[in-house]
């Protein structure tokens, strides 16, 4: 892979805790792959639940040693800044109302963050966190794990290269279909916490994966968004936040948009799709099949671009791992963005400047998605009138 051979020698392994992700947990244990893909991390601390029985037994089928198991994220990060190899960064995977905490507690003490989406429950908590985060030596990275990508980067290069010309219109989709049926009533734990307001946030859907829609849409794009109307359903009887979202996008410079998040949309498993079209040609991409891109330059027939084909760039190329036809997915796109935070934390330890071609996303991105959702959510109310960002 193109990022492990620009390495010129094996530093240490980045000593890694992680907050959340315990037995059952959906994200955490794709972490923990992403973060072991490359080798460059090593595990060795974590407060995996919130209960603490479970967090020891997390712990131990992790092989953690027996005293860097916690109870909480407030102990760890307290012993671990004490230790003299403690731990250098956390990953923070637990449901989105326990973010804000337990960011503040490594971030103020130096221990980079790489903290999952949305950023935090409230806009309030993100911008309070971006003051801190700016305050602070760490880096925070978060993991809006799509743009990992190698077509998605590719994308974003073809872009800024102007090669779609001026850009007028940007499509993008996140449907899926898990919550078709009040599956929060059934005692499942992710559908739970994802439709309660207190732990996901104002936002349902539109939390959950259209904030997902709209990073990928403005990381490719480079656009940003001015104003927005939105109309947000819960169309789930007694469902209290939305799980379905129709967005229309006005970017400024003009470039007009949609945005479509839904949960309840049968057939639809992880359908997040971006098409991008501008006054020279267009680009479509869709997540469940990641290794290709459609480039659409008008006038002209459309051309299949693959991961690691003879239309891939630099961009698309630093981030490839295996040759072309040799399928990559969600978990080498994820451990991509370990490994552009590796990258960055091995050149603080060392002294050095994070170097220029390390693409991840920041806390910066983070509020401009919990401000997206925040947006949506007030819109909706006052039947989908338009808000300014
Ligand atoms: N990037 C992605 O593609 C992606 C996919 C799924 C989820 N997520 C995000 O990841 C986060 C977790 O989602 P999930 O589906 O894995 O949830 P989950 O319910 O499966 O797991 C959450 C874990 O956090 C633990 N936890 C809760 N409170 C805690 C506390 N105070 N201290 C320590 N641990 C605590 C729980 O015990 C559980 O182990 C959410 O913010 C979600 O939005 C991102």
């Amino acid at each position: 892979m193109a990022i492990e051979a620009s390495r010129e020698s094996a530093p240490a392994r980045i000593r890694l805790g992680m907050v959340g992700g315990g037995k059952d947990a959906f994200i955490g244990a794709v972490h923990r792959i992403a973060a072991r893909l490359d080798g460059e991390f090593e595990l060795v601390a974590g407060a995996l639940s919130s209960t603490p029985d479970k967090a020891r037994e997390s712990g131990r089928l992790l092989g953690l040693a027996e005293d860097r198991i916690y109870d909480n994220f407030r102990t760890m990060a307290a012993r671990e800044k004490r230790l003299r190899n403690g731990i250098e960064a956390v990953a923070i995977v637990t449901p989105n109302h326990v973010h804000y905490e337990a960011a503040r507690e490594f971030l103020k003490r130096g221990i980079h963050v790489i903290c999952d989406k949305p950023l935090t429950s409230t806009l309030a908590d993100a911008k309070r966190l971006a003051a801190l985060a700016e305050k602070s030596d760490a880096l925070f990275i978060l993991t809006h794990n799509y743009t990992g990508y190698p077509m998605v980067r590719q994308a974003r290069e073809m872009v800024a290269a102007g090669e779609l010309g001026e850009l007028r219109l940007v499509q993008v989709e996140y449907a899926q279909d898990w919550l078709t049926e009040p599956l929060e009533r059934t005692g499942a734990k992710q559908a739970e916490w994802r439709t309660d307001p207190a732990r996901s946030g104002a936002g349902g859907a539109i939390g959950d994966i259209g904030t997902h829609a709209f990073n990928l849409a403005t990381f490719v794009t480079g656009l940003t968004l001015e104003s927005l109307s939105a109309d947000l359903d819960s169309f789930v009887e007694g469902r209290r936040l939305d799980d379905n979202a129709h967005v229309l996008l006005r970017f400024s410079g003009g470039a007009k948009g949609m945005l479509w998040a839904s949960q309840v949309a049968p057939g639809n498993e992880n359908g997040l799709r971006l098409r991008v079209y501008g006054t020279r040609g267009g680009l479509e991409w869709s997540q469940e099949e990641p290794d290709r891109l459609w480039f659409t330059p008008f006038g002209k027939p459309k051309q299949l671009l693959t991961r690691g084909g003879a239309g891939a760039g630099a961009a698309a190329r630093r981030v490839t791992r295996t040759p072309a036809g040799h399928p990559e997915g969600y978990l080498e796109g994820f451990a991509n963005i370990y490994a552009e935070a590796a990258r960055a934390i091995l050149a603080r330890r060392e002294g050095r400047p994070v170097p220029r071609d390390v693409v991840f996303p920041t806390i910066a991105d983070g509020v401009a998605g919990v401000a997206f959702v925040e947006a949506c959510v007030r819109s909706s109310k006052r039947n989908a009138a338009w808000v300014t960002l």
